[in-house]
């Protein structure tokens, strides 16, 4: 059973599960079957000329108030757009920077968390990347060092792609707020799959195709109103600047909502996946969804380490990643064996050159698939 469900509810809803056992989330998930379905029937309708109609309309608006629920935030502060990337580069060249400006990154994140940021350097901003042992927390005491009075915003992601830690944001956050200092998370690692939920993040941008079990290349931009004053839209086009009869206007007015940082058409059947997987996540409820992934990854991790593996990453809190650090002998065997037992997990290489072997199992997963990944590791040292 995975998470209270029957085996044939869970090969509809997850057609993956039929193939195999898929243990990479955190990579480029696999959708789920009523994301299939949505893309199916949307497509249908556009060979039939209806790539955008009232009931598709009504739907793109149901993909914002679905994804502002995960974020906590209002339907009309999430911009549907597509990768993380693009909504990351959309807040670094929108915000009102000044010469002089301070920006926290950390070096050791993703790279569309980390360019963005370095990039501002030509516009006379000064990016300041954090300083952490590899595989280590991030803690409010980690950041402190690092504000000045110049710092006017920090970047960090909810999770780290390969340790799975999660920055200590609950003091971070109200940190950050209480001296006026601008946080922005990448979400991508923790949106559909744990709370992601911060009062104090201004800006969240996350694409759809990890947790969310959504397509790649749709994705969301929150920008909460507090801060629209603050930032501009980079990109313009006649989505996003009222534009009456598709007629270029001698006055530019951008429109307000999610649509101000959409500057042209919509990604539509991504939108429609992303919202379609969103709602069923909802749907098996996201707390139960939660505790279910962070026992499998517990159960994950205790087999490993008694198997004699070395988990990347300190600290023993729950975390859906599970990263394997590559034994003196190397891997040897164990990705061919994957292979033949028909288990997918992601290879990822840490910043010093090791292979991490990535599991991240999400709510199609069963015990027993944590188990034969446990077997097929072992048999294979
Ligand atoms: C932390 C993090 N951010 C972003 C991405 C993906 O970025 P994008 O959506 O721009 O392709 C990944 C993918 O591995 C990631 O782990």
């Amino acid at each position: 059973m995975a998470g209270g469900m029957n085996e044939v509810d869970r090969a509809k809803l997850f057609p993956v599960t039929r193939g195999g056992i898929f243990l990479a989330h955190a990579a480029v998930a696999p959708i789920s079957g009523p994301a299939h379905e949505a893309m199916n029937r949307w497509a249908a309708g556009a060979a039939q000329g209806q790539q955008e109609d009232e009931e598709v309309w009504r739907r793109v608006r149901k993909a914002r108030e679905v994804s502002a629920r995960f974020l906590g935030c209002e339907w009309d502060e999430v911009s549907l757009l597509g990768p993380t990337a693009l909504g990351l580069g959309l807040v670094a060249l929108g915000l009102d920077w000044k010469e002089g400006d301070e920006v926290i990154y950390d070096p050791l994140d993703y790279p569309a968390n980390v360019y963005p940021w370095r990039d501002l350097a030509r516009r006379g901003v000064r990016p300041v990347p954090l300083e952490r042992g590899l595989g280590e927390k991030i803690l409010w005491s980690t950041l402190l060092p690092k504000i000045t009075s110049k710092t006017k915003l920090v970047s960090l992601a909810t999770a780290h792609y390969l340790s799975g830690l999660v920055p200590e944001l609950s003091v971070i956050g109200p940190e950050l707020k209480a001296r006026k200092i601008l946080l922005c998370l990448d979400g991508i690692q923790t949106l559909g799959v744990m709370p992601t939920e911060w009062a104090e993040a201004d800006f969240l941008a996350a694409d759809a195709h990890k947790w969310m079990l959504g397509p790649v290349g749709a994705g969301v931009l929150m920008v909460r109103k507090r801060v629209w004053d603050r930032m501009s839209p980079p990109l313009l086009g006649s989505w996003n600047v009222v534009s009456p009869d598709y007629l270029a206007q001698s006055t530019m007015v951008v429109e307000g909502g999610g649509r101000r940082y959409e500057p042209g058409s919509l990604n539509l059947p991504g939108i429609e996946g992303m919202r379609a997987s969103l709602e069923l996540l909802e749907q098996l409820g996201r707390k139960e969804t939660s505790e279910h992934v962070l026992g499998l990854a517990e159960r994950i991790r205790e087999g490993a380490r008694r198997g004699g593996f070395s988990i990347y990453g300190q600290g023993e809190e729950a975390r859906p990643i599970t990263s394997l650090l590559e034994p003196t002998q190397g891997w040897k065997e164990v990705p061919k064996k994957m292979e033949a037992a028909r288990i997918r997990v992601s290879w990822r290489r840490e910043h010093e050159g090791r292979m991490l072997l990535r599991v991240s199992p999400h709510r199609s997963n069963t015990r027993a698939e944590a188990d034969e990944f446990l077997k097929v590791l072992g048999s294979a040292g």
